[in-house]
């Protein structure tokens, strides 16, 4: 079974590398993994034309493809995101409006391969839980809409830089056990 961790912050080598690494390793003994970057994709912005409402294709042909190719392949999906300004950042977003195509409000639309399983995984700097239950919700809709199982989530709260992952393994080490 294959597991796509999506590192889903433009920095490469940040705190959300950091816990998507961690990922990676502790689940690598029970699933074929790779591990990607927002940023190792270019894609535009979605133009809202819509075209994909009737045709199921967007009229571009860029990295959103490719990186859904891999959405594709993959039977487990783990998104790991920061908060910027409360939400995911704009280039996920941007991603996931380019996924527009495989929406499952609109007939026709394209469809990723079925029994795919999710998780969600947000952090921030900030102590509270529920601005990373936001975030978790952002992805979770997406993988709704995609028809992706949402198996489980995490939220990890006061966490800046690289650093401040290392005390928090543990909790992420058990939520691993999960997937
Ligand atoms: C542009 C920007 C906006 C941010 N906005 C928030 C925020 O609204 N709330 C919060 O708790 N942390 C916020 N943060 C902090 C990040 O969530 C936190 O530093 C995270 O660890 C960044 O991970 P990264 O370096 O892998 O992107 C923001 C960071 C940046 C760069």
């Amino acid at each position: 079974m294959k597991a796509l961790i999506i590192n889903c912050s433009p920095v490469r080598t940040g705190a959300t590398a950091t816990i998507a690494g961690i990922i990676d390793s502790e689940i690598s003994t029970r699933y074929e993994t790779e591990s990607v970057s927002i940023d190792d994709f270019s894609f535009s912005f979605c133009k809202g034309c819509r075209s994909c409402h009737s045709t199921a294709r967007c009229v571009m042909e860029d990295g959103s493809t490719e990186l859904m190719s891999k959405i594709d392949l993959a039977d487990i999906i783990i998104c790991v995101s920061p908060s910027y300004w409360a939400d995911i950042p704009g280039q996920f977003k941007a991603f996931i409006d380019r996924c527009t195509p495989w929406c499952n409000t609109h007939e026709p639309h394209a469809t990723v391969r079925s029994g795919k399983k999710g998780y969600a995984v947000a952090l921030r700097t900030g102590p509270n839980m529920p601005e990373c239950e936001r975030l978790i919700g952002s992805i979770e809709h997406f993988y709704g809409h995609l028809e992706i199982e949402c198996c489980g989530h995490l939220g990890l709260t006061s966490i800046e830089y690289k650093e401040d992952v290392s005390p928090r393994a543990q909790e992420i080490r058990d939520f691993c056990s999960s997937i």
